[in-house]
């Protein structure tokens, strides 16, 4: 088992990367191999949508290090993602990897079920809502099976590793990991979306809700939500769920696009004509 350990903070020694080395160095010790994998020392640009590599099916001509980034991701057996939270949610360094979405493709097959934990690092409970569904939503895109996910409390560096629930859970998680077996979800009754943890929900009507990132219908019960294991091993992330949206989605959009050109044209030419800079 090889484990990356994803850091996506920019603070040195701060909370994601001490709980990160902390991940790492219990792998060792368990007879993993691994590496701590810092995100600040990749140069990631800004997708413009030129959508070269989904039409024309060549590398993203953005020279920066996102393939770098991938093939270290791509090198992991099991990962752990440690990210900072920043007004609710992590640093938009995350984000912009997220946003190269259509790249991942080329690795999503090969890293499918692979399993991955999140810790978020946070100062207080209750401002932290968007932090793990943000950071899930990496993890999901790239293909893995997230065995855990949680926020770490404690404001200055260092301060998360004084909490024993933090480090006995971590130490946990690490052993979902090591011990993982890729097996379907079953139904259950839980207060997070089981697929992604989120704790966030659309209410649909009446008991009926769904998780937003997964796509996953669940019925309100007294203890939680209830979600069935049909609904379950079919969220949006499944490996055929993907690769329709892909197919029957994305890829049909040049065909709508080039469909409408002419009438594109027409009112874009109108808007010129009003001067709008
Ligand atoms: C700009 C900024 C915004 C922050 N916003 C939040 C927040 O919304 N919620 C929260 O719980 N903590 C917030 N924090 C606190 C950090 O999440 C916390 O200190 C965390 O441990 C930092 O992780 P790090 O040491 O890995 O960088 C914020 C910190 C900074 C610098």
């Amino acid at each position: 088992m090889h484990l990356v350990a994803v850091v996506a903070s920019f603070r040195r020694k701060g909370n994601s990367e001490l709980l990160a080395k902390l991940a790492l160095q219990e792998a060792l010790k368990n007879g993993a191999s691994g590496e701590v994998v810092y995100l600040k020392d990749f140069s990631i640009s800004e997708c413009t949508g030129c959508m070269k590599c989904v039409f024309k099916g060549v590398k993203c001509p953005l020279e920066d290090d996102v393939y770098r980034f991938f093939a270290k991701v791509k090198s992991a057996d099991g990962l752990f993602l440690t990210a900072p939270t920043y007004v609710l949610s992590p640093p938009g360094l995350l984000k912009m990897v997220v946003d190269r979405y259509l790249l991942m493709r080329e690795y999503f097959e090969e890293i499918y079920s692979r399993p991955a934990v999140s810790i978020g690092t946070g100062g207080l409970p209750n401002w932290g809502q968007f932090q793990l569904p943000m950071m899930n939503i990496f993890l999901l895109s790239m293909g893995f099976r997230i065995v855990d996910s949680f926020i770490a409390y404690g404001a200055g560096p260092g301060e998360s590793l004084l909490n024993n629930k933090t480090i006995s859970r971590l130490k946990s998680s690490l052993r979902n990991i090591l011990k993982f077996q890729n097996k379907s979800f079953q139904s259950q009754i839980s207060k997070h979306c089981p697929v992604c943890f989120s704790t966030l929900f659309e209410r649909i009507e009446g008991k009926r809700y769904r998780c937003p990132i997964c796509l996953i219908e669940a019925e309100e019960r007294e203890d939680g939500f209830y979600f069935s294991e049909d609904n379950l091993n079919n969220h949006r992330w499944t490996k055929e769920k993907v690769k329709d949206h892909f197919e029957n989605w994305i890829l049909k959009t040049e065909v709508i696009f080039r469909k409408k050109l002419r009438e594109i044209h027409k009112r874009k030419t109108e808007l010129d004509a009003h001067r709008v800079v």
